[in-house]
Order: C-alpha cells, then sequence, then structure tokens
C-alpha cells in the first residue's frame, strides 16, 4: 500500500476494509470533489475501481467503526456519543467519522497521540499544525496544556475540529492558516502530521513559534522520504508500518 498511501494521506480520507471477498479501499470525499484524476492514478497503481455511493456521515458510520477504542494506552476515542466511564487517568475523545483526516485510526495519529502523552507537562503551550479533525488538539489540552491553538489550510477541518473542540468541552482556539501564516505566538510543542515535503517547508519557519527548549513533533513521514531529516536533531524516532515519527530539537 505504500504507493497508495503516499498518494492519499494527508488529502483524502481513506479506509481500508477486509471483507470475505477481498481487501477494499476507501475514499471519502465531498460531493463537489471531482474525483476522476484520483481514480485514474489509483487504477494506475493496480487497483481495481468498483464504484462510487453517494452518501452522508452518518450512513457512511454503519460501516466503519463505531466503537470506542484505544488509540494509545490511556486514551480512548468514542466515534459515536457512549455512555464512558473511564477509569481514572483514562482520557476520552469524542471524534465522529467524518470528513476530516483524524479519526484516530491511523499510525500517524497514534505516533503523535503517543508522543503529545510523553512530553506534554501540564500547562505548556501546543501548537497543532494541520489538525483535521482536532484530535491532537483535543488530546494536548486534556493531558493539561494551557494555550492550544489548532490550524489546517482546508476550511472543511476547521468546522469539523471547532465542532469537535465543543464537543469535547475543551478551550482550543481552531484557526485557518497555511502553514504559520495565520500563527502568532511561540509554544513548547509544535506537534504536526502532514506530508514529509510539507514539513520539511514547515521546519524552515518554525524556529520563529518555538519556545527555547521546545520541541517539535513531526508525523506522516512514509519510510523513503524520511531522510529528508537527516540533518535535523532528532530526539527520538518511532516507526509504525512504513510510517515515520520524530520528535525534533531545532
Ligand atoms: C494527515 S492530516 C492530520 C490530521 C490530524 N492532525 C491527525 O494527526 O490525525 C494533515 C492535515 O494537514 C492539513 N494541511 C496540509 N497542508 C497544510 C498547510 N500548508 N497548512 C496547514 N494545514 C495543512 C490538511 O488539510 C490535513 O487536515
Amino acid at each position: 500500500m505504500d504507493a497508495v498511501d503516499e498518494l492519499l494521506y494527508g488529502e483524502y480520507d481513506y479506509y481500508i476494509m477486509d471483507s470475505s471477498e477481498g481487501k477494499y479501499l476507501a475514499v471519502v470525499s465531498p460531493l463537489k470533489n471531482d474525483l476522476t484524476n484520483l481514480k485514474d492514478q489509483l487504477i494506475a497503481l493496480g487497483l481495481q475501481f468498483v464504484g462510487t455511493k453517494e452518501t452522508c456521515p452518518e450512513d457512511w458510520l454503519k460501516n466503519i467503526v463505531t466503537e470506542p477504542f484505544e488509540m494509545i494506552e490511556g486514551v480512548i476515542v468514542d466515534p459515536m456519543d457512549h455512555d464512558l466511564r473511564p477509569s481514572e487517568g483514562t482520557i476520552v475523545i469524542k471524534i465522529p467519522q467524518g470528513l476530516a483526516f483524524g479519526t484516530g485510526l491511523h499510525q500517524t495519529t497514534k505516533m503523535s497521540a503517543a508522543y503529545l502523552k510523553k512530553y506534554l507537562k501540564p500547562g505548556m503551550d501546543v501548537l497543532d499544525l494541520g489538525c483535521g479533525s482536532g484530535i491532537l488538539a483535543i488530546l494536548a489540552k486534556k493531558l493539561g496544556a494551557n494555550r492550544v491553538l489548532a490550524v489546517d489550510n482546508d476550511p472543511l477541518a476547521i468546522e469539523v475540529a471547532t465542532d469537535n473542540a465543543l464537543r469535547n468541552d475543551v478551550d482550543i482556539e481552531v484557526r485557518l492558516s497555511d502553514l504559520f501564516s495565520d500563527v502568532d505566538g511561540r509554544y513548547d510543542i509544535i506537534v504536526s502530521n502532514i506530508v514529509a515535503e510539507i514539513l520539511v517547508v514547515m521546519l524552515q519557519q518554525a524556529r520563529n513559534y518555538l519556545k527555547s527548549n521546545g520541541i517539535l513533533i513531526l508525523s506522516g513521514i512514509i519510510l523513503p522520504k524520511v531522510s529528508l531529516f537527516d540533518n535535523y536533531d532528532v530526539v527520538e524516532k518511532t516507526v509504525m508500518d512504513e510510517w515515520n515519527a520524530l520528535v525534533i530539537r531545532i
């Protein structure tokens, strides 16, 4: 799936579904988007086109994860509004599976979440750059962060992240921004789960937005691209399947 992941990751919400008849790839996209080009690219990668279906997020939900799942140790994601009674110290985040990336199921989100849990100390300021559903920003706040700013350059993500912040009753700022274009302040942690090429551009400006001793949690780096970060001070690295996450100091 390397090439398929590389094509879709960060651009589309997508799922691999196993069934008795084989494996299916489902790509979710707003109706207004023309997917002809994407379809051709997927076919060129050897996939067989099955069909398209108009649906609404609620119907789509019936086919995918609806039960709460442990995204990382001690952090449960609830896609529906279950009445959960978590044990003390367990964090529950309510994230309906919708159109913005960041359901908690993708390896890149899980690795970012695990690093947030490890490095975030209560009272820290956190920037979630490329927030998608807002899942990482919400987690940061629930881990005790002070200021949390969540930005994305996709208006749909801003809408979804704003809804999810309300749903989780957390006070985070959500803002449309192309990388740092509308970011203010300095942060103890910048977490960014975007494709490697964009992360490299982001790193060129990141110093202006990090406090001294601040760290960057970078995810979304597919294996062949990890060498793009060879010249940085990598504090820690995690690999899940073909994905890498790095903790970097600059
Ligand atoms: C892979 S998703 C990550 C979502 C979520 N943070 C997570 O970890 O699950 C990447 C997000 O980055 C956003 N993005 C891509 N390029 C961006 C840019 N130049 N500025 C801000 N956001 C960007 C995309 O719209 C998408 O929502």
